[in-house]
């Protein structure tokens, strides 16, 4: 008997870095999908295997505070289900999904299909709620610090409006996003950066907190526009947003000529998406403006990715 599970990717649209601090957030499940299959294993041991040739082998005792990059947060999320005394039996875990991330969301799909397929394979019955905190735990332990808006997406799918980090999101009827997105060619430290910019309002909370305040004001405005399809209202809060990560200093040269292009090919507006520093940047095109705005896209050196949004959250296929 074998489980499998996948769960999709994110793209953060409205609310990044204000989301860690309390303030809503948006986002949107993509189909860049992560893959985890689970059987039983041997006894009291995970067995993981994250490509043909490279497969870790880890006694249940040794897992809190694995740290290698490919298999920390797979491992944090079986911990999760170790420390509730869930796993009566050995397991083991194969992984795959798309080789780049870009950015969008694989450590926290790893995380839901990694908690999804062994739950299912141990008969858990696990809700998409309790789902949603173990990971959210799981990406904690980690990375020491996020919203889990990420994590959200991976669960619930869809497009998603977070009241506050950590809540169960509201899901928002949008039935098409008009989005083209870009990838800038570098990774992002989505620790590094939120840890900046928590410093940042730890030295400045004058300046930075109205900062929080006012993309968390955008995102509530953004739920409507995003709701009513009021594109070009939509463009000017995402403009807004943009300059206001670049107040937070979060922005890139490559990111913000990107915006540019975007915008000086009639785009409705465009931004930065996530931590910054690198990673995508997305911008609102309807179908007339669409090919213009990914020429000047590919022109100014970014790698338009095409990308569907909305999609599912996490899904679990029985396997004879
Ligand atoms: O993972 P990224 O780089 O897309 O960033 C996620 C958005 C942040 O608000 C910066 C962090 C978080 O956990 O919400």
């Amino acid at each position: 008997m074998q489980v499998s599970a996948s769960a999709p990717g994110k793209l953060v649209l409205f609310g990044d870095h204000a989301v860690v601090h309390g303030y809503p957030g948006i986002v949107t499940a993509v189909d860049r999908r992560y893959y985890v299959t689970a059987s039983i294993g041997d006894n009291a041991m995970l067995q993981v295997r994250t490509s043909p040739d490279r497969q870790h082998e880890l006694p249940f005792g040794a897992l809190p505070g694995v740290q290698e990059p490919d298999i920390a947060f797979v491992v944090a999320a079986v911990n999760q289900l170790l420390s509730r005394k869930m796993l009566k039996r050995g397991l083991r875990l194969v992984t795959s999904g798309p080789c780049r991330s870009l950015g969008l969301g694989s450590s926290s799909a790893i995380s839901v299909a990694t908690l999804a397929a062994a739950s299912q394979l141990f008969g858990l019955d696990l809700s998409p709620e309790e789902i949603y905190k173990m990971a959210r735990a799981a990406v904690l332990d980690v990375q020491g610090a996020g919203s889990g808006l990420d994590v959200a997406a991976a669960v619930y799918g869809g497009t998603c409006y977070f009241e506050r980090a950590g809540e169960v999101p509201e899901m928002l009827s949008v039935e098409r996003l008009p989005l083209v997105i870009a990838y800038s060619g570098s990774k992002a430290g989505t620790v590094d950066l939120v840890q900046e910019v928590a410093a940042l309002r730890s030295r400045h909370p004058d300046l930075v907190e109205p900062v929080f305040a006012m993309i968390g004001r955008i995102c509530i405005r953004a739920r409507s526009c995003l709701e009513e399809g009021r594109w070009c209202d939509l463009g000017a809060l995402t403009n807004i947003n943009q300059g206001l990560l670049e107040a937070l200093g979060t922005g890139t040269a490559k990111l913000a000529n990107l915006v540019y292009a975007a915008r000086s090919a009639q785009a409705w507006g465009a931004k930065l998406s996530g931590a910054g520093g690198g990673d995508c940047m997305f911008a609102w095109a309807d179908d007339s403006r669409r090919a213009q705005v990914i020429d000047r896209l590919e022109a100014a050196g970014g790698e338009v990715a095409v990308i569907a949004c909305g999609v599912p959250g996490v899904q679990v296929v029985d396997e004879a």
